[in-house]
């Protein structure tokens, strides 16, 4: 056994992690050492994977070498700053369904806000009878046989959050507090939620929005249900709703997921911020001052509470701001259906909730907590889905929330978060499992968990089973550098992925690797691993196609400070240097992040979403009108030649 396979022994205290170039240097030399079983090298996973399927130790059967080799077929494009989507040649991209498309009821026209007119544009009505602002993570869910639905679906897409400077007045000024409305606080939480719409591919093969009875608007005052741990539960309970039995809406939904039954999961991220916190010593005392504390709850960010008394928190009525941070399942096919908060996994700042079904049909769902040093989660249902569901049970009520823990050597273990065991007792703040699901945050420090560099999305390979994570960076002076979490700061982030024990992903101990550490390339020293041709920082939207291909999103700072893009890596053709293989697809819009990313079932089209153009750089995507308000939107990708894309 090498020296450093000895960590693997244990998982040692996260004080004692090697300095970043000791691990870099460690997995070079232990590429050309290590003849099988577990190094903490980058690539060892999947390495020689494309050359020579019988190197591949890992319990995953793989992709065929020759297809893998394959993959990527497109020519890669430069890093941008237009204020344009741009895409390889031999493909075409279209924006669809921007901010403000009508879908609903009267199907209100969008009217941008006419300076100074505040309030103005549409009304709060119309807002909820159009798509919502700021579009985020989405699924595509086919309707009809055709090609297995690939000319027609509902398009599901959340609405992350509010730029109250273009929503009211489509200025680049914030209205003064003092002038804010009820009309303006309602349009607000109207432009939030989830837009669920029906699109079809048309007669010349360009993708339109359908008036179908199908589509729904999610705001933040759509009635919802919870279950759970956590329903009905002391700390959810308000003075509105003294039963916790129906709660409000639905807010900051970043990412999402969709389950092997057909439902959408969305998922509260930065919901904190929304509200005020009146009389702070007091609204905090007793048990709840630490959890307050430890999601950051305050900040009043859209100014709701301003005329909407849900959104303060005193003394008296602290518990509202517990009803978010969960992840909401709904039906997107049935309109009328009422959204559920599954407590059972857990409250966070949830960025995505990415569902495989395990060998024997338990559902395992993979989930981050976008803040820097928070944790890595899975839950765990506790049987099979089917079977659970013909008992008229959720898969997703009933099971195990694990949280990671990183050891430095390459291994992992995922630690149960239940109540009574370890320290989750009442003794230190958990009187129930209800106690641990809302306090998630607590519970899951308590228990040992690693701090991660902003934990984003998770997708499993399904041929290898391999799970990747985005982490988008870190550059708070508390970060504790981790083998895991290499570089502090880390300003441009990274990809971690591993490996379930035996191929089994209820198991509750695996095997990581760093997959890539993003960055202005290698020979810029700032210890990214990546060529300097792929430059590319903060990782955060990701997604592994059917045919392996990991699409990974940018959210936030890129070298030379290049507009955020998309960019596709082959996970199974390393360079010389155990670097995987990348090329740059998609490059997106001067203030805007790119977010979301879904293909039809024949992988012929794909949606990716535009989200806050123009937030921080001057923009009118997707009009192009001079002086334009721009507009968060859908962008439609296909191949001239109507191939797969990526090919
Ligand atoms: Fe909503 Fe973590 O991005
Ligand atoms: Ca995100
Ligand atoms: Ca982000």
């Amino acid at each position: 056994m090498a020296v450093a396979d000895e960590r693997e022994l244990g998982i040692e205290s996260e004080t004692d992690s090697p300095h970043m170039n000791e691990l870099v240097n460690a997995r070079v030399s232990r590429r050309t050492v290590v003849t099988g079983g577990m190094a903490a090298a980058a690539g060892f996973l999947t390495a020689g994977l494309g050359a020579s399927p019988a190197a591949a130790k890992h319990s995953g059967k793989g992709p065929n070498p020759r297809r893998a080799a394959l993959l990527l077929g497109f020519a890669a494009i430069a890093p941008s700053n237009a204020d344009e989507v741009v895409v390889p040649a031999g493909y075409t991209a279209r924006p669809l369904i921007p901010w403000g498309t009508p879908i609903l009821g009267a199907f209100p026209a969008f009217v941008p806000g006419t300076p100074p007119l505040v309030a103005g544009g549409n009304t709060a009505a119309q807002q909820a009878q159009q798509i919502g602002m700021h579009h985020d993570g989405m699924h595509y869910f086919p309707l009809g046989n055709k090609r297995r639905g690939s000319s027609r679906g509902l398009l599901v897409v959340n609405m992350e959050y509010t730029d109250e400077r273009y929503l009211h007045t489509g200025t680049t000024a914030m209205p003064p507090k003092a002038e804010w409305t009820a009309e303006m606080v309602l349009k607000s939480q109207n432009a939030h939620g989830v837009s669920v719409v029906e699109v079809a591919r048309g007669a010349g093969g360009t993708w339109e929005a359908v008036r179908s009875p199908r589509n729904r608007r999610i705001t933040a005052n759509t009635p919802m249900a919870v279950s759970g741990p956590a329903a009905g539960h002391r700390l959810l309970k308000t003075a509105a709703d003294p039963a916790a039995g129906t709660l409000l809406g639905t807010i900051n939904n970043c990412a999402h997921g969709y389950t092997p039954w057909d439902t959408y999961l969305t998922c509260e991220e930065n919901f904190n911020g929304y509200f005020r916190v009146d009389g702070a010593k007091e609204a905090y005392k007793a048990e709840d001052s630490g959890l307050q504390a430890a999601y950051g709850i305050g900040g009043d960010r859209n100014n709701w509470a301003t005329n909407d008394k849900r959104f303060v928190v005193t003394a008296a009525d602290p518990n509202e701001p517990n009803r978010f941070g969960w992840v909401v399942e709904f039906d997107p096919f049935d309109p009328e259906s009422t959204p559920v908060k599954r407590t059972a996994l857990g409250r966070t700042k949830h960025e995505a909730a990415f569902v495989h079904e395990a060998r024997g049909g338990r559902v395992v769902v993979y989930m981050g907590d976008d803040e820097v040093n928070q944790y890595v989660y899975k839950f765990v249902s506790k049987g099979n889905e089917r079977s659970l569901r013909a008992l008229g049970k959720s898969p997703l009520d009933e099971g195990t929330l694990y949280v990671a823990r990183f050891g430095v050597g390459g291994s992992g273990q995922w630690l149960a978060l239940v109540h009574g065991s370890g320290p989750l007792t009442a003794a230190n703040g958990f009187a129930d499992q209800g106690d641990v699901m809302v306090k998630t945050r607590l519970a899951a420090k308590a228990l040992g968990a690693t701090p991660m560099d902003r934990p984003e999305w998770t997708s499993v390979d399904a041929d290898t089973g391999l799970v990747y994570l985005t982490l988008t960076n870190n550059t708070s002076l508390a970060k504790v550098e981790h083998p895991a979490n290499p570089r502090k700061p880390n300003p441009w982030g990274h990809i971690v992925r591993w490996e379930e024990a035996r191929g089994d992903h209820t198991a509750t101990t695996f095997k990581w690797d760093l997959f890539l550490i993003a960055g202005q390339g290698r020979s810029s020293g700032d210890g990214s691993t990546i060529d300097d041709e792929d430059a590319f920082g903060s990782p955060d939207g990701l997604w592994v196609d059917p045919d392996g291909r990991v699409w990974i999103q940018t959210d936030g700072k890129q070298p030379k400070g290049a507009n955020d893009q998309m960019l596709a890596a082959n996970p199974y053709v390393d360079d010389a240097d155990g670097v995987p293989e990348i090329r740059r697809f998609f490059t997106g819009i001067p203030g805007g992040e790119v977010t979301g990313v879904v293909t039809t079932p024949d992988q012929r089209t794909m949606f990716v979403n535009i989200q806050h153009p123009g937030e921080s750089e001057p923009s009118t995507w997707p009009s192009k009108v001079p002086g334009a308000t721009p507009r968060s939107a859908t962008v439609v990708i296909t191949k001239d030649d109507g191939g797969v894309i990526g090919t």
